[in-house]
């Protein structure tokens, strides 16, 4: 992995490190991690977790406003980034087809995939009011933190699909 993050990235990855050291439950460490994201980078309007529940991604530990609970995969840029399982920079939500508008504010948006052993855990979602607030820096810098993330927790203790206890 490339390690040439730009700011604010080096320093919250590290922060992300420590917070997540000793502590398995995926709640609490995706909690501090939206908290974290919130803290460091600016303009956003919101920022948090959907987690693949039932077949659905369903809105998970986040910052900001009230958010659209359940999202289909396949529907709007959550939707899309998790099935695709590849990072999705939008410049203009409302070029966007199939945008789900949660808070009116937003205007750009970035979503990274949670992938844990190889399975689609779900998305980390950033929404922006400055259209094209996102690029390759934030993504590799998001990639990285969703990494981290996924090592860092036992999701068979957030009831994610095919993370079920036996
Ligand atoms: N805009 C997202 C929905 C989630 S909210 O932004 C919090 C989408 O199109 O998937």
């Amino acid at each position: 992995m490339k390690q040439d993050f730009v700011e604010p990235y080096p320093e919250l990855l590290q922060q992300a490190a420590g917070v997540f050291e000793g502590e398995r439950d995926p709640w609490a460490n995706s909690a501090n991690a939206a908290a974290l994201v919130w803290e460091q980078l600016p303009d956003l309007n919101w920022t948090g977790f959907y987690f693949l529940r039932g077949g659905q991604l369903i809105v998970g530990p986040f910052q900001g406003r009230i958010a659209c609970v359940r999202i289909e995969i396949g529907d709007g840029v959550c939707g899309t980034a998790a099935k695709r399982r590849e990072t999705v920079i939008v410049p203009d939500v409302h070029k966007f087809p199939g945008h789900i508008a949660c808070d009116a504010a937003s205007n750009s948006e970035i979503v990274v995939p949670l992938i844990a052993s190889g399975r689609l855990v779900g998305v980390l979602d950033l929404d922006s009011p400055k259209f094209d607030r996102f690029g390759d820096d934030d993504a590799r810098g998001l990639e990285a933190l969703a990494l981290l993330l996924a090592a860092a927790c036992d999701w068979r203790l957030a009831g994610i699909d095919g993370f079920e206890t036996a």
